[in-house]
């Protein structure tokens, strides 16, 4: 499939709602009930099975790898090391070289893979293969003291530092001041579904490589790899039908898709299958770094804020470059006029972190509305009041206007519906039983991401109905559907009239699913799409018309501060004797522009507030610093919330709809559920207890350990 010339692009006119706004159902549903969706791995029946060997150094030099153990195993079909893989063209991204030369840059990393003509006789294969290590020194273990490297820029593009204004005066002039510091742990995304690829090779052929792979965004991969191999993106191939979740950690190819592939150029014309385990993901997929927040905040007696600081440490592997947007949050969430913001960096010998759910957001947002709750108490303030008296008119520090921030309205709404007002001020005030009882609560927000390079194709078939045709990938959240609804109202058609076609190279480019920009970003192409074909074909084309366009961003946005607001409130028990945390209920009020299918937003928004409840409470990897490897690999001892943990969940979004943001007055909603979240629940525990814990997870013991846990102590 070959375009001479690109489309053209543009600004989509608003979409009238007609299927938007409606629960039509998630179009993949049946498929996945009944077992008949083929995930990656679920191709391709006689592939060879590959199994990656893992380094147990986590940082000098593969000096050599004994194979012939493992290629005198019966099924084991081939091995490959560093001096026996077919060579990259490129090998500057130290993550995606993988098998290119002896170096190893951290603990779990690939040295090499096996094989087999069956998945047991790769894995014994994989643990017969014998590496000898030249092992140097490591460094693994995140400490302050580590992080003294200024990254050139923060993830998605913001600045290492901002400085407004003299923070340290405002500080020393403020009547009421906070000045704490705030952690959160190192968490591993763990969607359900592994990461898997299968990857054929064919040489001659005009797409030498295809890949089924398990991943937020085919175009991506394609054009990521391609020229690792040497071929123009259109020479790959990569489908992603289903995909079991992600949550960043699927958003850009690790190195497992270069590891099948290079397999598969090794045996060419045999499909090579590598599925990830449980463990290996750990490694091998991305994580969220821990972080290290010095939060000041300070105010005048009402609670008027003046002064923001936030230093984050943080830090990312030596090989390859991920620093964390911890503090930009604090950048626009609050007035103040005296704010500096920082990000500094230890390079550990580990593992490469990545994206997960709310890079920055997470951890930034623990720490701002952990201290912000602080602060509510040092100043007498209520923790509701002192957020609507500190909600800035514009965004504090490039002075933009906002797109649409309603974050008083899902502040007061929350409260309302919470039952805010009747609680007591006081922390440690209900003992119901063994147990202490609190409410807490945090704000939310996410930035409005419109991605560029997006494109869309309508076609029209017999009988009014319509094809069109976009490389969008439905993750779990629904894209399938919301794209037939998004088509069939740009169009003036019922949504039953639209057939949607995603999750392939070989139709038109999409961006990732991620940065909760998948639907503003895919959608606002499909509705560009529609005006072309009306302006190509008329109201009424023929049977086989087709027109494809580009979507482009309301340039109007650059003139704006763009997000997305809401407010969570929790409720938490702890038990007096043992410190267990119960949370009984939680409540998210968002806005987040026009929701376009009620029943998929509101479990995306049920999913994210059960992650950010097992941020809260479980979730929490642990480094061993002799090994440098994590070794709570696995879901028995990384915990995540369970249906046990869950308790009255509720979410509610404001009516509304933002045609600065997208044609459909959509914004995105995939991550701002799990901002806020951990905080509220810390919060809560707060006023039960009277115990600040400032660090993630809450555990247990740390409600035991302080002393004005035990009554009477
Ligand atoms: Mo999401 S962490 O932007 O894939």
């Amino acid at each position: 499939m070959s375009t001479t010339q690109e489309p053209s692009s543009r600004t989509a006119r608003p979409i009238q709602a007609r299927e938007m706004g409606r629960s039509v159902v998630r179009r993949d549903g049946r498929a996945k009930v009944t077992g008949t969706a083929t995930y990656a791995a679920e191709h391709a029946q006689d592939a060879l099975h590959a199994v990656v060997v893992q380094s147990t150094i986590a940082r000098g030099r593969a000096t050599s790898v004994d194979a012939a153990p493992a290629l005198a195993h019966p099924g084991v079909v081939e091995v490959l090391d560093h001096t026996s893989a077919p060579r990259l063209d490129r090998t500057e991204d130290r993550e995606l070289a993988v098998l290119q030369d002896d170096r190893v840059g951290f603990r779990g990393q690939v040295v090499a893979v096996v094989l087999a003509e069956s998945l047991e006789a790769a894995r014994e294969g994989a643990s017969l293969v014998a590496v000898s290590y030249d092992a140097e020194q490591h460094h693994v273990d995140f400490t302050p003291e580590a992080a003294t490297h200024a990254p050139e820029k923060v993830n998605a593009g913001y600045p290492t530092d901002s400085d407004v204004g003299d923070l340290d005066a405002a500080m020393a002039e403020a009547t009421v001041t906070v000045e704490q510091t705030y952690a959160t742990p190192y968490h591993h995304n763990n969607p359900m579904e592994p990461h898997a690829t299968i990857a054929r090779w064919d040489e001659g052929a005009d797409q030498p490589l295809v890949l089924h792979d398990s991943t937020q965004g085919v175009h991506p991969v394609a054009r990521t790899l391609a020229p690792l191999f040497g071929l123009e993106q259109s020479q790959v191939q990569v489908l992603a039908p289903y995909v079991g979740g992600g949550f960043g950690s699927k958003g850009l190819p690790h190195c497992h898709e270069v590891v099948a592939a290079l397999a598969a150029k090794a045996v060419p014309g045999r499909s090579v299958k590598l599925v990830l385990t449980r463990q290996q993901l750990f490694a091998l997929a991305g994580y969220r770094t821990a972080t290290i927040s010095r939060m000041r905040l300070g105010a005048d007696r009402d609670g008027r804020i003046s002064a923001v600081g936030h230093e984050v440490l943080e830090q990312t592997s030596a090989i390859k470059e991920f620093a964390e947007q911890t503090a930009t949050i604090s950048r626009m969430m609050y007035a103040g006029e005296h704010r500096r913001t920082s990000h500094r960096l230890a390079r550990l010998d580990v593992a490469v972190p990545s994206w997960m759910r709310a890079p920055g957001e997470l951890p930034g947002a623990h720490a701002l509305e952990v201290a912000m709750d602080e602060l509510a108490v040092a100043a007498g303030v209520d923790p509701v009041a002192l957020r609507e008296l500190n909600d800035p008119p514009r965004s504090p520090e490039d002075d933009q206007p906002w797109n649409d921030r309603r974050l008083v309205d899902c502040l007061h709404r929350g409260a309302d519906r919470f039952g805010w007002a009747s609680r007591i001020d006081a922390p440690r005030s209900t003992l119901d039983g063994d147990w202490w009882v609190g409410t807490g609560m945090a704000s939310a927000t996410y930035p409005t991401y419109v991605m560029p390079g997006n494109q869309a194709r309508v076609v029209a078939l017999e009988g009014g109905r319509y094809r069109v045709e976009v490389g969008a990938v439905d993750i779990g959240t629904g894209a399938w559907t919301v794209l037939a609804q998004i088509a069939a109202d740009a169009l003036g058609c019922p949504v039953a009239s639209v057939d949607v076609e995603i999750a392939s190279t070989d139709l038109p480019p999409a961006t990732v699913a991620g940065g909760s920009a998948g639907t503003s970003s895919w959608g606002g192409a499909v509705a560009a799409a529609v005006e072309q074909l009306r302006e190509d074909h008329g109201e009424h084309p023929s049977p086989g018309a087709e027109s494809t366009a580009g979507g482009e961003a309301d340039p109007r946005q650059q003139e704006h501060a763009m997000h997305s607001f809401g407010a969570v409130f929790a409720e938490a028990r702890v038990h007096r004797w043992t410190g267990e945390i119960r949370v009984p209920r939680m409540l998210g009020v968002y806005s987040v522009g026009r929701i376009v299918n009620p029943v998929l937003a509101r479990s995306q928004f049920l999913g994210a507030m059960t992650m950010g409840l097992g941020a809260a409470l479980f979730e929490e990897s642990v480094r061993d610093p002799r090994y440098g490897h994590v070794v709570t690999q696995d879901l028995a001892s990384y915990h995540v919330a369970s249906h046990a943990d869950v308790h009255d969940l509720q979410v509610e979004w404001l009516e509304e709809s933002d045609t600065l943001a997208t044609p459909m007055g959509s914004r995105g909603i995939g991550e701002i559920g799990i901002v806020g979240t951990s905080a509220a629940v810390a919060n809560a525990t707060f006023h039960a207890t009277g115990v600040r814990v400032r660090s993630l997870p809450l555990t247990a013991d740390r409600f035991l350990d302080a002393p004005a846990a035990m009554p009477g102590r």
